[in-house]
Formats: C-alpha cells, sequence, structure tokens
C-alpha cells in the first residue's frame, strides 16, 4: 500500500516561516491537525496560497487546530480593518504597526491567529514576523543569564504612545484604566523551549532605572528583528495564514485607512499560562 502525502511543507527561509501546500479537503477535515501544530510550533509561521475559502471554512480549520477564543468577532470571523466603519476599534488597531504579540495583558495569550487576505491596500499592508524562539537561542550566554529573571510589566497605555505619542490627560487616564500585567522576558514553554517576550506593550523592567529598562527592551527587540529571524508576508488574495503568538511577534508594515484593507481572523485560545 502506498501513502500519498496529502501535505508539502516548504520553508521560505531558514529560521521562520513555511508555505504549507495541500487542498482544502485535507485541511476541512483535520487529519494534518497535529503535522500542522507541529510545523507551527517549529517555524513560527505557515501559510497556504491559492485556496479559495469561506469564512465558515475559515473557522472549521480553525477548529481543527485549537479552541476558539470566545466572543471574538461574528461567528469566529473579526475583522481587521483600519476603517472606523468596518471596525471601531480602528484606532486601537494602529498598534499593530509596531512589533507585538497578541494577548500580553492576558492570563492566557493566545495560541494562534488564522489571518486571510480578504482585500488588500495597493501600497503597504506587509506583514512581518520574527521568530522568538530563534532569536532567544541566539543570544550570547551573557544575554541569556542576564535576562534569567527579569519581568517586566506591560500595559495597554504603553503601546498607546506608539499611536498617539502626544495623548491627554484625559487618553492617557483612560488607557491607565486597563490592568497592567507582569511577564517574564523569557518564556520558558512546557516543551522546555524558550522565547523571548517584548513587544509594543513592553513597559518597563522590573528593579532596573529607567534608562536602563528602555535601553534593553530595545537592545532585545532589534536582536529579535534581525533580518534571519523575519519573514515578511506579501499577501496574495485569499492567502491563509497562521502564525504561533506564543514564539513569534508581528506587526504590520503601514498602510492607508482608506485602502480598504480588510483582513478575516480567527483567533486560538492560549493552552499555557503566563505568570
Ligand atoms: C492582528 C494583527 C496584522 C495585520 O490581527 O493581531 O496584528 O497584518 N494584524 O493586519
Ligand atoms: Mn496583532
Amino acid at each position: 500500500m502506498s501513502l500519498t502525502t496529502r501535505l508539502e511543507v516548504i520553508d521560505v527561509a531558514p529560521r521562520i516561516a513555511s508555505e504549507i501546500r495541500t487542498d482544502l479537503d485535507t485541511l476541512l477535515s483535520g487529519r494534518e491537525s497535529q503535522h500542522i501544530r507541529a510545523v507551527l510550533e517549529q517555524r513560527g509561521v505557515v501559510f497556504v496560497r491559492g485556496l479559495d475559502i469561506t469564512d465558515e471554512q475559515q473557522v472549521t480549520i480553525a477548529r481543527t487546530l485549537g479552541k476558539l477564543v470566545a466572543n471574538e468577532g461574528d461567528g469566529g470571523i473579526y475583522k481587521i480593518s483600519l476603517d472606523k466603519n468596518v471596525n471601531q476599534k480602528a484606532d486601537y488597531l494602529k498598534g499593530s504597526m509596531f512589533w507585538h504579540f497578541d494577548g500580553s495583558l492576558q492570563p492566557y495569550p493566545n495560541l494562534a491567529t488564522l489571518l486571510r487576505a480578504i482585500t488588500l491596500s495597493e501600497v503597504g499592508g506587509e506583514t512581518e514576523f520574527c521568530n522568538t524562539y530563534a532569536a532567544y537561542d541566539d543570544l550570547p550566554q551573557s544575554d541569556k543569564e542576564l535576562i534569567a529573571d527579569l519581568r517586566v510589566v506591560h500595559s495597554a497605555e504603553r503601546s498607546q504612545y506608539y499611536v498617539r505619542p502626544e495623548m491627554s490627560y484625559e487618553e492617557l487616564s483612560l488607557w491607565q484604566k486597563s490592568p497592567t500585567k507582569a511577564c517574564p522576558i523569557v518564556w520558558t514553554h512546557r516543551s522546555g523551549r524558550k522565547s523571548l517576550l517584548l513587544g509594543a506593550t513592553a513597559d518597563y523592567v522590573i528593579g532596573l532605572p529607567v534608562e536602563d529598562s528602555r535601553a534593553l527592551l530595545a537592545r532585545l527587540r532589534d536582536w529579535a528583528t534581525q533580518p534571519q529571524y523575519v519573514y515578511r508576508h506579501r499577501w496574495q488574495p485569499g492567502d491563509l495564514l497562521i502564525w504561533d503568538n506564543t514564539g513569534t511577534m508581528h506587526r504590520v508594515l503601514p498602510y492607508d485607512e482608506n485602502s480598504g484593507r480588510l483582513m478575516h481572523r480567527t483567533i486560538l485560545a492560549g493552552e499555557e499560562p503566563l505568570h
């Protein structure tokens, strides 16, 4: 009996991202879901091109890979757009133009996100990802020791400074109402693998003088976003891309809020607490 492979994995860069070539039936059936999850964890980003799928099929595929986050979007589909008529939180979404991972303020950061390109912008709108496992692995031993026990306070307020550098007192007070959360810089996962936790919500390192804290966070972000850890996805309509939100950071390159860019997003619930 010959077993035909229904799924082919093509690495697009040495340290991050693979294209998966398969057919829609295979994705919908879930028979390769363990395989896809393993590739996702190893490669940080996987994507499938050229499948013409519906929202329902996107959600079905997501369900083969994990548990959906309850109350996210309409029937499991959340619209990513900078147009306020499409998404009322468009202003908040502008924060996604800066390196981040999703759910940094949640007890269980999302496991993974599925993003499907519906309408693209003519200019900009590519999404970049960096592999924070690979970036950690390559750190000099001295840095690994330096950051081993350090913790960072994450806040929504901090990430808003990127979007609106001169917030009014009222705006700032509003953001300060959102609870902050302390996270380690190094996430030791159940698997034993370690990744870096940084991003736009990372406000300050507990116990360090302000300048040292800012310098360390910038230095580690620069390190983690070096070209060898980064993959830039140039979207084609219909692309379905999945990122491992626990082992990558991402950002979207600037695009016009009137460009019509629209992505449909489905989120998988985190399976590992972060504390
Ligand atoms: C997100 C996000 C990037 C993009 O959905 O969390 O950051 O390319 N999106 O729209
Ligand atoms: Mn995001």
